[in-house]
């Protein structure tokens, strides 16, 4: 049995060698489709400008210090997010009940990876597409044409979706700490070297003031209920936060590093990346008279009409993929992290059992998804395709509440003693600050925001 009374606890998976590896980890599960490719395609269809700001707004105040939460639960109870917080929930209130936290959130991950795969097994795919020089000089009807026939041919999505699944598996079945940290050392100022390269592209040819008065002019006329919403689930999405994925990570730091620092490090490249993207891609969508709101496919079909224009768009086109594969990876390891470390803990798997027991499952889920592409694309209730309900379900609705559920815990259930210890034992400023916003202003922003999205304050 380990020590359940020691609040000084060992992870039983190994630590990561440094806090730079942490915040590599981290960055690493944050920076991936959700900036990339979820990011510009929301923005798009919720009218812009004033999407952003109330993105951003929901990034600091109420993403941050749910982050910081993850972080400090995980590393106080150094298990999976389950038995972690049945685990402080005894010690803090007496009743492991708060399990439940955990479980959705290993519920909440294995389903937004299952889609996560087929988007991601389409960049895969786009890999090839680019190599061989099916983008030169195409027009915008010839990339949509090749984007149509990726995700419409459930065979072909499918075998990328596979493809992709297998690589993440392969990774965790590995262990966390292995090949991740340098993977993303190099990978991603190699990806947001690429994005400043195409930013400069986007600047030269693109629609670059459009661009920008779309992202940045606040029309607020155009803000509902459902577009903020849609902006607090995005910046729950981009940052991991709200099912335990931080939660499994921070078991692994170790007990010197800086939970503030690191948090805020890991938020600001986060949101510097999404930005970086889209404003790379609004210059070409309305340069090339495309739509914004055209949905999931934006970034497929808007990046590769400017890749077939510029010199080496090629070898650009082809390196941007394989980039954004490996984004997407990153991301997906951390995904499926707390459903394995569950697997192994409780039903006493090994490492590799659990990864395939696991990966075989999302895989599953995902074909779903991938037919919802394609054959089932009329299959059309609640919020639209099946895609788009699992979307909704796990950005909407899943996430927000399991943050809030997480930034409850830590702020009002844990002795203040508990949470000062992990973030700052003199109980400065800084955590002062923290626990005010864990306490009442991500508690209440979340609350306001799902009610709201019900339809509760709207007069009409
Ligand atoms: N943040 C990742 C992205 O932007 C996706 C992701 C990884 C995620 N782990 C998560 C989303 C945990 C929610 C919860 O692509």
């Amino acid at each position: 049995m380990p020590d359940i009374d020691s609040p000084r606890r060992r992870s039983l998976h190994g630590h990561w060698s440094s806090r730079l590896a942490f915040v590599l980890a981290v960055s690493g599960s944050a920076v991936g489709l959700g900036n990339i490719w979820r990011f510009p395609y929301v923005a798009g269809e919720n009218g812009g400008g004033a999407f952003v700001l109330v993105y951003l707004v929901c990034v600091f105040a109420i993403g941050l210090p749910i982050m910081m939460a993850e972080i400090l639960i995980g590393r106080r109870g150094r298990r999976n997010p389950v038995a972690t917080m049945a685990l402080l929930g005894e010690e803090e209130s007496g009743t492991p009940a708060w399990r439940w936290v955990g479980i959705f959130g290993v519920v909440g991950g294995v389903i937004i990876l299952s889609y996560y795969s087929v988007i991601a097994g389409w960049a895969v795919g786009y890999i090839f597409e680019s190599a061989s020089g099916a983008f030169t000089n195409a027009t915008v009807a010839e990339v949509e044409g090749t984007f149509g026939d990726l995700i419409g041919d459930p065979l072909v999505a499918g075998a990328w979706h596979t493809l992709f699944m297998f690589i993440s598996v392969f990774v965790v079945a590995r262990g966390v700490e292995r090949g991740l940290e340098q993977a993303v050392r190099v990978l991603m100022p190699a990806l947001i070297g690429l994005l400043l390269m195409l930013l400069g592209y986007s600047m030269m040819q693109g629609a670059f003031q459009e661009g920008v008065e779309f992202l940045f002019e606040p029309r607020f006329d155009e803000l509902t209920g459902g577009s903020i919403l849609e902006a607090m689930g995005q910046a729950f999405f981009t940052l991991s936060v709200g099912m335990g994925a931080i939660m499994a990570y921070g078991a692994y730091l170790p007990e010197e590093a800086s939970i503030t620092r690191t948090s805020i490090a890991v938020v600001l490249a986060d949101t510097g990346v999404a930005l970086l993207a889209a404003l790379v891609i609004f210059p070409i969508v309305f340069a090339n008279d495309m739509d914004p709101a055209s949905g999931p496919g934006l970034v497929f079909q808007s990046l590769p009409v400017a890749f077939g224009q510029m010199p080496g768009g090629v070898i650009v086109a082809t390196i941007f993929f394989v980039l954004l594969t490996f984004a997407a990876w990153t991301s997906a390891i951390s995904l499926m992290e707390p459903a394995v470390a569950w697997c192994m803990e409780t039903l006493e798997y090994t490492r590799v059992q659990a990864a395939s027991v696991v990966g075989c499952i999302i895989w599953l889920i995902g074909v779903l998804t991938v037919l919802s592409f394609g054959p089932l694309s009329e299959v059309r209730f609640l919020r639209g395709t099946l895609f788009d309900n699992f979307d909704y379900l796990t950005n909407n609705i899943m996430l927000p509440v399991g943050g809030l559920l997480i930034v409850l815990f830590a702020g009002w259930i844990m002795a203040e003693n508990s949470s000062a210890d992990e973030i700052d034992p003199e109980a400065g400023l800084v955590y002062r600050l923290w626990r005010f916003a864990a306490r009442v202003v991500a508690p209440i922003a979340v609350i306001l925001v799902l009610l709201n999205a019900l339809g509760l304050f709207s007069s009409g």
